[in-house]
């Protein structure tokens, strides 16, 4: 029996897809390698936190499978790869997960399936990586035999407002006719769809928006360095700044930037542009003004704890909110890992609260949870900030009896110090 979909890769992108897709009536089923994944969804468990567990009761009952077998990619009309595209070890782009995921479309190609790669890449993947192995392995011929488009995710975990259906589908076709397909698949699944003129540019497009945000986030995060130094208030600064109604974006400063996307795709724009011979000092740059901020955070952390009898070492420090973002349990790539391993290196005893976050491990150590709130703060010799969670009561923190450093221009008060 055919399926409508087969959405490879069930993580934080795939799975919303998939969920979407069934609540548009398409027939659907996932294939991820990760046992943990497959199992957890078979019993209506969702590991993703924009997607409860009664969205995936619902697509079970509507049908959708998933599992370890990439043999039910040849029962596929449409085919979504959603796999992750991290960096290796040394910060080089890593497509092995890309490859891997091909190679499995590859052998199960049937004529007339359309195939779109989601993930972010650097142009030319969709062209140059993806498209000769599905060819050369199922001997059909893209564009004719079968479709091949690329069409970026552009999902904001944790976003309440823009979600899969209302943010605008940009999609590349490897020709004019695998993008109509393509556009003819995401028509059913979201409300405006933005024909790119090819892949390159689709995926061109998705890597200048992570690095918009990560260079105006690292300048963000310089200029308030700067205001530091001159005793300027940044915060009110950003919040002038922000009332010009054209011209300006506004961003906030913080610890750092994380997740799967900010701190990556630059690299993949990076290293794309050094190999065509035109590096991007900007990102460059940004990524330098980036890397120091968790050690800033720590510096700041550590004056205020050298006060007349509260040494650095031994003091109890409690980072409030380790995930990469608000309201998110995600931590990769979490600026509060550096800042903890920062502090820890001056011998704070480090503990962390979030409500998003059970476990938090920092260099193969795990951080202690600190158990409730209040508890937490009387306990705690300074907290710091990293993540305002909307869960997180600002009154409590603002009459904190403890030092609060507040690196998100949330706070106010006596006991509160801001970046
Ligand atoms: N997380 C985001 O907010 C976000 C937003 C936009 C774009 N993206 C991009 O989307 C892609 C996926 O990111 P994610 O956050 O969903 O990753 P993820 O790690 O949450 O999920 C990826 C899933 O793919 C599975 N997988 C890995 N290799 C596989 C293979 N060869 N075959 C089948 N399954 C495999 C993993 O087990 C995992 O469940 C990345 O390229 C990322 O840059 C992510």
């Amino acid at each position: 029996m055919m399926i409508d979909l087969v959405v490879i890769g069930l993580g934080h992108v795939g799975l919303p897809l998939a969920a979407r897709a069934c609540e548009a009536g398409l027939t659907t089923a996932g294939y991820d390698t990760d046992a943990e994944v497959v199992a957890g969804l078979g019993a209506g468990r969702s590991h993703i936190d924009d997607v409860d567990d009664g969205r995936v009761a619902g697509m079970l009952a509507a049908g959708f499978r998933v599992g370890r077998d990439p043999s039910v990619i040849g029962r596929a009309a449409t085919v979504v790869i959603c796999v992750p595209t991290g960096l290796t070890d040394d910060g080089a782009p890593d497509l092995a997960a890309v490859r891997a995921a091909t190679a499995d479309v590859a052998a199960a190609l049937r004529p007339g399936t359309l195939v779109v790669l989601e993930s972010t890449s650097h142009p030319g993947t969709t062209q140059d990586v993806v498209r000769p192995v599905l060819e050369r392995v199922s001997g059909l011929r893209a564009g004719e035999d079968f479709h091949l488009a690329h069409s970026p995710e552009r999902i904001d975990p944790g976003n309440r407002l823009f979600g899969l259906r209302n943010t605008p589908k940009v999609i590349g076709g490897c020709t004019p006719l695998c993008a109509k397909h393509a556009v003819a698949f995401y028509s059913r699944l979201v409300d405006t769809v933005v024909v790119a003129k090819g892949t390159r540019e689709a995926e061109a497009a998705k890597l200048l928006e992570n690095t918009y945000r990560y260079v105006n986030i690292a300048l963000v995060d310089e200029v308030a360095l700067y205001c530091d130094a001159l005793g300027i208030d940044v915060w009110d600064v950003l919040h002038c700044a922000a009332t010009k109604p054209f011209g300006y974006a506004p961003f906030r400063p913080g610890a750092g930037v994380g997740g799967h996307c900010i701190p990556v795709d630059p690299h993949y724009l990076a290293a794309s542009a050094d190999a065509a011979g035109r590096p991007l000092g900007l990102v460059s740059a940004a990524r330098s003004a980036l890397d120091r901020m968790p050690r800033h955070v720590a510096d700041r952390a550590a004056a205020l704890l050298a006060r007349p009898g509260e040494p650095v070492a031994g003091a109890e420090v409690l980072l409030l909110g380790v995930a990469y973002k608000p309201d998110v349990g995600d931590v990769r790539h979490s600026p509060a890992a550096p800042v903890a391993r920062h502090l820890r290196e001056r011998g704070a005893h480090v503990v962390y609260h979030d409500p998003h976050v059970p476990e938090f491990t920092v260099d193969g150590t795990a951080v202690p949870c600190a158990p409730g709130l209040p508890r937490a703060l009387a306990a705690a010799d300074l907290a710091v900030l990293l993540q305002d969670h909307a869960c997180y009561d600002t009154s409590l923190l603002m009459r904190a009896p403890c030092p609060v450093l507040d690196t998100r221009g949330r706070l106010s008060g006596p006991h509160v110090t801001q970046l």
